[in-house]
């Protein structure tokens, strides 16, 4: 019979863990550009909470490979908070255009603006004062208050939630195991070093608590997990099966003029993409019908189909026809502009748009005009 959470608790020696993963994490933890080394944080180095905030807004939902040149660019750019807050948020969209989830970095400036503004430039140190800010959510909260400012916090993103899954080998499905794992991690997280606690987790799920053939041998908790003595920890987390995505369609128009330039328009500020160039597109519906052909362009060419692409977004899988036309001395309509392909990517250009670009004009950026 699978033990009950009291017996679970009984089993696992909770008192001992966050030790034992420290120790390992003082010997094994990834060095990042945004983290302050347990050596240097001896010595008394703290993290700056701006790069805390940054790295952590970047990391959500983004792998840290991902993230890492895009950290170093925005610090270079904006080496502080009141930095980013001086910047023209469509410098901000360009330099976040490829990292994806945009409305991250619409809150990411909204959010500097108002700690430049209304805090003096100075992060509020608690997950209550954190959680007032734009694009600041719970785990966020929790992770900045915990490394950034040594606050007793409990961070639980993905990786977390599969270490502490297979310790207590919680057989509850997620999400809804996440109140238990909560409780239990509650119970773990040490008064001393939080910080480097919750970033040791996440270190442990990157690289020995995988999803996938867990390293068991090499992980400092392995006598404390109860998913090794009684069963397959790659079993666990068990997940509530997931819903399939929906399709949506659309159609999407490169205009390319005989100088190499192609035709870009803003997204509007809300929703999907909001704020960010794209090529003219029709809606993206779940329908299938005449909308979506080259009845729809911008303006009468000889509009062909020269591709498609598809892109998966987190509600939807979006299917794009892509048409592309040569034009020569073409009206501008209002609200666009045109730009060298060969420069597209000094565009805010959503990955889904530079895949459209590439399928009506293989090799865009290395062209010549
Ligand atoms: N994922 C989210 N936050 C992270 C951090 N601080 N270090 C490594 N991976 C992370």
């Amino acid at each position: 019979m699978a033990p009950t959470e009291k017996s679970r608790k009984g089993t696992v020696r909770t008192s001992d863990i966050a030790g034992r993963l420290l120790d390992w994490y003082d010997a094994h933890h990834r060095e990042l550009p945004w983290r302050v080394s347990p050596s240097a944080f001896a010595t008394g180095v703290r993290a700056d909470p701006y790069r805390v905030w940054l790295s952590e807004i970047m990391l959500q939902q983004t792998t840290v490979e991902a993230v890492k040149p895009y950290f170093g660019k925005f610090l270079d750019k904006w080496p502080t908070v009141t930095d980013l807050a001086l910047a023209e948020p469509e410098d901000v969209m360009k330099a976040w255009a490829g990292l994806g989830y945009y409305s991250r970095a619409r809150n990411l400036k909204k959010c500097a603006d108002l700690v430049a503004a209304e805090y003096a430039g100075i992060f509020p140190d608690t997950e209550d004062g954190l959680r007032e800010l734009p694009g600041i959510g719970a785990y966020t909260a929790a992770a900045i208050a915990a490394i950034a400012f040594g606050q007793k916090a409990s961070v639980i993103d993905g990786n977390v939630e599969r270490v502490m899954s297979r310790l207590f080998e919680i057989r509850t499905p997620l999400p809804e195991a996440k109140g238990e794992i909560r409780i239990l991690l509650d119970d773990i997280v040490p008064a001393d070093r939080p910080g480097d606690f919750a970033q040791a987790m996440m270190d442990l799920g990157a690289t020995i608590c995988t999803p996938r053939r867990p390293r068991c041998m090499l992980c400092p908790l392995r006598d404390d997990c109860l998913a090794i003595l009684t069963g397959d920890p790659e079993l666990l987390p068990i997940k509530a099966p997931k819903t399939e995505k929906p399709t949506r369609r659309g159609a999407a128009f490169v205009a390319l003029r005989h100088d190499g330039a192609i035709l870009l328009r803003t997204r509007p500020e809300k929703g999907l993409l909001g704020g960010m160039s794209e090529v003219p597109t029709t809606g993206w519906t779940a329908r299938q019908d005449g909308d979506l052909t080259e009845a729809s362009a911008p303006f009468p060419a000889d509009w062909r189909r020269s591709g498609s692409i598809s892109h998966v977004f987190t509600h939807f899988v979006l299917e794009l026809d892509v048409y592309l036309a040569d034009v020569v001395s073409p009206e501008t309509p209002a609200g666009h502009w045109w730009s060298p392909v060969s420069a597209v990517h000094e565009e805010a250009l959503p990955t889904v748009m530079k895949k459209a670009i590439e399928a009506a004009i293989p090799d865009a950026t290395r062209r010549r005009y």
